[in-house]
């Protein structure tokens, strides 16, 4: 076990339910790192409180993050999945890394921008701005040689990589310099009623947002009744820039289905956009009955799972608090006696 690389990933519980996009962009990687890899996966309720949550609200969606992501196929016995919170050594570790990122290059993550620019800047919090530095932390507390995330965490891995490096010239060789793990293919899901943005949860329609919990006869509908291209002939061809609401259902079929974009093509060659739509809708629907299902299960049971996470974290606290001892050390903390 300890001769595989290791990978690290978080998930907001934020949202509720996961969507397509999280999904196919990041999550689904982690089943099968989980065979290859020492792989540690975390509900990150730290970095959730950098915007406003309701308390009671954000306890409830902590359960529901960790039970899909046992339900997308995460096996306790072979990974390790946890809360951060329960890790305290997360906000140790955030502390020092916070100590030796300057703050322009902190006023550089895009996220920061586009987040703090949505909630107006004078309500932003020095938490969301401070938020990619605790992720540095996440990843180097646990030695990562691979991240698994979207696109959209890339600058957020190249800040890791750049402190990392930093702090071994600095104090000596002691972190791992970890690389991003981005599925190029896969890593983008757009909107299915304005193909021009990516999936989020922030959609201006909810009809544009697949949530793999909602009702799998309504995730059929949205599917039905994406937005397609306006051309004549209304052929299924793969081009991103004339033809993006059809290119973006070819990419969720591509990936839900493990088929190359070049064979569906080949498939709905002669057709128009009715059995792509249709085929793809079943798809989904059949992949959300059973997605729903096994996550329900895990939530009707709250004491296991909650033994599940338990474990996680003692495990996760054993290589982490050895990763923010040595790095007390490197820094020149006086120990404290015991
Ligand atoms: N910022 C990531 C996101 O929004 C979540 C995250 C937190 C994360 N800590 C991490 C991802 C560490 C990878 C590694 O998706």
């Amino acid at each position: 076990m300890p001769s595989q690389p290791r990978a690290l990933s978080g998930i907001q519980p934020t949202a509720g339910s996961f969507h397509l996009g999280n999904y196919l962009g990041a999550i689904r990687q982690y089943v099968a790192l989980q065979e290859s890899h020492d792989a540690f996966y975390m509900v990150v309720d730290l970095h959730a409180i950098t915007v406003p949550q309701d308390p009671a609200e954000l306890r409830v969606n902590t359960r529901i993050a960790a039970a899909q992501l046992l339900a997308t196929g995460l096996d306790p016995e072979l990974c390790t999945l946890f809360v951060q919170s329960h890790v305290p050594e997360h906000a140790q570790l955030a502390w020092v890394m916070n100590c030796i990122t300057g703050f322009g290059e902190a006023s550089r993550m895009t996220q920061f921008k586009d987040k703090s620019a949505k909630q107006g800047a004078d309500r932003a919090t020095v938490g969301l701005f401070t938020y990619p530095i605790l992720q540095v932390a996440d990843i180097l507390l646990y030695q990562a040689n691979s991240v698994p995330v979207g696109e959209d965490q890339r600058q957020h891995v190249e800040l890791t990589r750049d402190i990392a490096t930093r702090f071994n010239g600095r104090f000596g060789d002691t972190f791992t310099v970890p690389d991003p793990h981005i599925l190029k293919e896969v890593a983008k899901i757009y909107d299915l009623q304005d193909p021009s943005v990516k999936m989020s949860k922030s959609a201006p329609t909810p009809k544009g947002l697949v949530n793999l919990l909602d009702e799998p006869k309504a995730t059929a509908k949205k599917i039905k009744s994406a937005v397609t291209d306006a051309d004549d002939p209304a052929v299924v061809r793969f081009d991103r820039d004339t033809k993006p609401g059809v290119s973006n259902l070819l990419t969720i079929l591509s990936a839900m289905t493990d088929t190359p974009v070049a064979d569906l093509e080949k498939r709905y060659e002669g057709s128009m956009y009715g059995p792509l739509k249709t085929d793809l809708a079943e798809v989904m629907a059949d992949f959300c009955t059973g997605f729903k299902a096994r996550t329900e299960e895990y939530l009707g049971d709250p004491e296991t799972l909650d033994q599940i996470l338990a474990k996680g974290a003692e495990k996760a606290r054993a290589v982490a608090a050895e990763t923010l001892a040595r790095t007390y050390d490197r820094v020149g903390f006086l120990p404290a006696k015991h």
